[in-house]
C-alpha cells in the first residue's frame, strides 16, 4: 500500500501529494511532529520563515537524517519567502536565514508567500504604523527574478509561489525564466478552486492545498468569509461513516483525489498518524461531487487582515 504519491513538477522534480503544515505547531512541540510524521512515512514537510519555528523544525530534521534510514534526498522540504523580503537584495539572505535555521543545505522548493511586499523591520515580520502593516509595492516580477537565481546558486531545487491570483500567475508566467513549479492555495470543500486548478494543470503546474480541514483554529478574528469547521459536516461525516474513516480524512483524501497536494497541520501525533492514512481507500464520483457541491467561496486564511486587504497586489478581489 503506498504511503504517499507523488506530482511531477514541470521541471521533472517530484512532489509527495501528502504534506504535514506546520503553521501554529509551536517550538518545543513541532520538532516531535516532524520526527512522527517522517516516522510515519511523510515526507513532504511544508515551512515557512513566517510561523517562527524554522529553528525548532531543523532541529528534529538533524536528528532524523542523523538516526536515517531517511536519507535527506528522500525528504521534499518546502519553505517559503516571507512578504518582508520582496526587495531583490533581501531575497538571497532570507534563504540563507532559514536554510541556517533548518540546518539543510538546499530546499526542495521555495515558494514567494504571498504576492503582497511590506517593510523589511528587522526583527518584526509584520511591521505596523496605527493598527496597519507598512506595505510597499515591490512587484513580485521582480522578487522572482531574485529566486531564480537561488536556483542557479543551487541553494533551491525549484521555486513556486502562494496566494497568487490568476492574472498574476500569468503576467508572472509571462516573464519567467524559470517557470513556477507549484501554486499553493486555500483548497478544501468549501473553497474548491475550480479555476486556479484548471489553469494550473493547464500550464502543467502542480497546485498544493492548504488548510484542508478548513483551518479550525485559526488566529483571526472571526470574519464574513470564515468557512465551518468542515470535520464536522454533515456530508463529509456522512461519507466518513461509510468507509470508516474519520473526516479528517475524507477532507485530505478529497485534495488528494483532486489531483494536488495537500499538507494538513498537525502537532497531535495521533492525528499525524490518521491522516497519513488516506491511501487506502477511494471516493466515488458522487462522493467526489458531493463534496464539491459543498463549497461556498469561505476562506479560512482571507489575508486581509492589518490592512492587507488595501495592498496594491491583495489577491482575492473575487472568489474564484
Ligand atoms: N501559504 C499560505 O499562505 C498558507 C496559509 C495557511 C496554511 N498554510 C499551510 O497549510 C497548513 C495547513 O493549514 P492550516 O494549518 O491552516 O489548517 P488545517 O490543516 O486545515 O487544520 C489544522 C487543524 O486541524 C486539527 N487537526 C489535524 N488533524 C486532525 C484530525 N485528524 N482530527 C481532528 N483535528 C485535526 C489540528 O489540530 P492538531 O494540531 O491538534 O492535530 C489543527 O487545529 C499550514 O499548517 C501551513 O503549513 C499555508
Amino acid at each position: 500500500m503506498a504511503s504517499t504519491t507523488f506530482l511531477t513538477l514541470p521541471s521533472g522534480k517530484k512532489m509527495p501529494q501528502l504534506g504535514l503544515g506546520t503553521w501554529l505547531s509551536p517550538p518545543g512541540i513541532v520538532q516531535g511532529a516532524v520526527e512522527v510524521a517522517i516516522k510515519n512515512g511523510y515526507r513532504h514537510i511544508d515551512c515557512a520563515y513566517f510561523y517562527d519555528n524554522e529553528g525548532a523544525i531543523g532541529e528534529a530534521f538533524e536528528k532524523v537524517l542523523k538516526e536515517g534510514p531517511v536519507k535527506r534526498e528522500d525528504l521534499f522540504v518546502v519553505s517559503k519567502l516571507w512578504n518582508s523580503y520582496h526587495a531583490p537584495e533581501d531575497v538571497k539572505p532570507a534563504c540563507l536565514e532559514t536554510l541556517k535555521l533548518l540546518r539543510l543545505d538546499y530546499l526542495d522548493l521555495y515558494l514567494m508567500h504571498s504576492p503582497m511586499g511590506i517593510k523589511n523591520v528587522k526583527g518584526d515580520t509584520l511591521p505596523q504604523k496605527d493598527g496597519k502593516v507598512l506595505q510597499t509595492d515591490v512587484d513580485y516580477v521582480d522578487t522572482w527574478k531574485a529566486m531564480e537565481k537561488l536556483v542557479d546558486e543551487g541553494l533551491v531545487k525549484s521555486i513556486g509561489v502562494a496566494n497568487f491570483n490568476q492574472c498574476q500567475l500569468e503576467r508572472l508566467l509571462s516573464i519567467a525564466r524559470i517557470k513556477p513549479d507549484v501554486l499553493q492555495v486555500e483548497r478544501h470543500v468549501y473553497q474548491i478552486q475550480r479555476a486556479l486548478i484548471a489553469f494550473t494543470k493547464a500550464k502543467k503546474m502542480a497546485l498544493t492545498g492548504y488548510s484542508p480541514l478548513t483551518s479550525p483554529k485559526r488566529p483571526f478574528p472571526p470574519g464574513p468569509l470564515d468557512p465551518k469547521n468542515g470535520m464536522e459536516d454533515p456530508v463529509v461525516k456522512e461519507i466518513a461513516k461509510k468507509h470508516g474513516k474519520s473526516p479528517a480524512q475524507i477532507l485530505i483524501r478529497f485534495n488528494i483525489q483532486s489531483g494536488i497536494a495537500t499538507i494538513p497541520k498537525s502537532q497531535t501525533p495521533a492525528h499525524i498518524i490518521e491522516n497519513s492514512k488516506v491511501f487506502d481507500f477511494r471516493l466515488t464520483d458522487e462522493e467526489m461531487k458531493k463534496l464539491e457541491s459543498l463549497h461556498c467561496g469561505a476562506r479560512a486564511v482571507a489575508w486581509d487582515i492589518l490592512g492587507m486587504g488595501t495592498h496594491k497586489h491583495y489577491p482575492f478581489t473575487k472568489d474564484e
